[in-house]
């Protein structure tokens, strides 16, 4: 290498850390909850001064505990930092595997209602706004009532996986809840399948995979039913859903925000309690490009 491609490295890998977003290997592990690390934001209509009363830590510093006192309301937790998941331009991509652990804390019959919130997802997003979005919406971006399909505008850059627990009667949403789903630009999913009835869902630690590998473009999505005092583990768990040809930077930023978007309940009516989050990233070269 020439002394003056050197150079040029060395300041670009500088204007990468300058701006604040991460390009090499990313891998988080939670507990401990770093506040530093994860930002809860939610909608401005909330007139809250610290965001812990919202995504509250659990006495025993555990879990992190989603409700919030006043109202239903759209809230993000997500990694401050946006997160590289591919090289646009070239032909490197980012895999990545996340695993997490949600406690759906309610009662069976306030657990489909939408008016007591509803529904949690892992989320790839531009940012961390709420955009204050509508109650059908997981908290991801304004969407028509009847399809599922954002409002018109600039494509939201959104991919998610939905643990959607609650609807209204509409014609889009099947089949019954709760269920699970994969949602690119749309809350109407591309790839989704009943979960569990209600008794064998609520107030029940339930373990979620998420892998995508940008090599063979396949995403999928595994669930673990985790006893008391069980932990995260993927050769317990059973494949729910497989998404092949499924090449991610068509739909997402080149660097996105990672984490979890909800529309969490009032606090009397139930929490949402998040037990663990992993989320590591691997580089790939593919045979496409990005
Ligand atoms: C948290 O998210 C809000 C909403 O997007 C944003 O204004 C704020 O800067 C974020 N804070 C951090 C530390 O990333
Ligand atoms: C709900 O699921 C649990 C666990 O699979 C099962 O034991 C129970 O019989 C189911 N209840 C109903 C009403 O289907
Ligand atoms: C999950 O495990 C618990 C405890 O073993 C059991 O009661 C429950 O029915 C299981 N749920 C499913 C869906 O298998």
């Amino acid at each position: 290498m020439k002394v003056f491609q050197v150079a040029v490295w060395v300041l670009a890998v500088g204007l990468v850390s300058f701006s604040g977003h991460v390009s090499g290997q990313v891998k988080l592990s939670y507990p401990p909850w770093k506040r530093s690390d994860l930002n809860c934001s939610y909608d401005d209509s909330a007139m809250v001064t610290d965001p812990a009363l919202i995504c509250t830590p659990k006495s025993d510093g555990k879990a992190i505990i989603f409700s919030y006192d006043n109202d239903v309301l759209a809230v993000r937790y997500a990694y401050t930092k946006p997160v590289r998941l591919y090289r646009k331009g070239t032909r490197y991509a980012t895999s990545f595997a996340t695993s997490f652990v949600v406690d759906i804390r309610r009662d069976i019959e306030r657990s489909v209602r939408r008016v007591f919130g509803g529904s949690w997802a892992f989320a790839i997003t531009p940012d961390q706004l709420t955009r204050n979005a509508g109650p059908e919406s997981i908290g991801l971006f304004p969407i028509d009532i009847n399809t599922g399909k954002p409002l018109p505008g600039p494509s939201p850059r959104t991919v998610a996986v939905e643990i959607d627990t609650s609807r209204e009667q509409n014609n889009w949403d099947f089949p019954v809840l709760p269920h699970l789903g994969i949602d690119v630009n749309s809350l109407k999913s591309v790839k989704v399948d009943y979960l569990w009835n209600q008794t064998a869902f609520v107030r029940r630690k339930v373990g979620y995979f998420v892998d995508y590998d940008a090599k063979t473009e396949v995403m999928q999505v595994r669930v673990q039913n985790i006893t008391s005092n069980g932990k995260l583990n993927k050769r317990n768990s059973k494949l729910w859903l497989t998404y092949p040809k499924f090449k991610l930077s068509d739909h997402v930023n080149e660097y996105s925000i990672v984490g979890f978007s909800s529309r969490v309940p009032v606090t009397d009516d139930g929490t949402y309690d998040l037990y663990a989050w992993n989320f590591e990233t691997k580089e790939v070269l593919t045979n496409k490009m990005h």
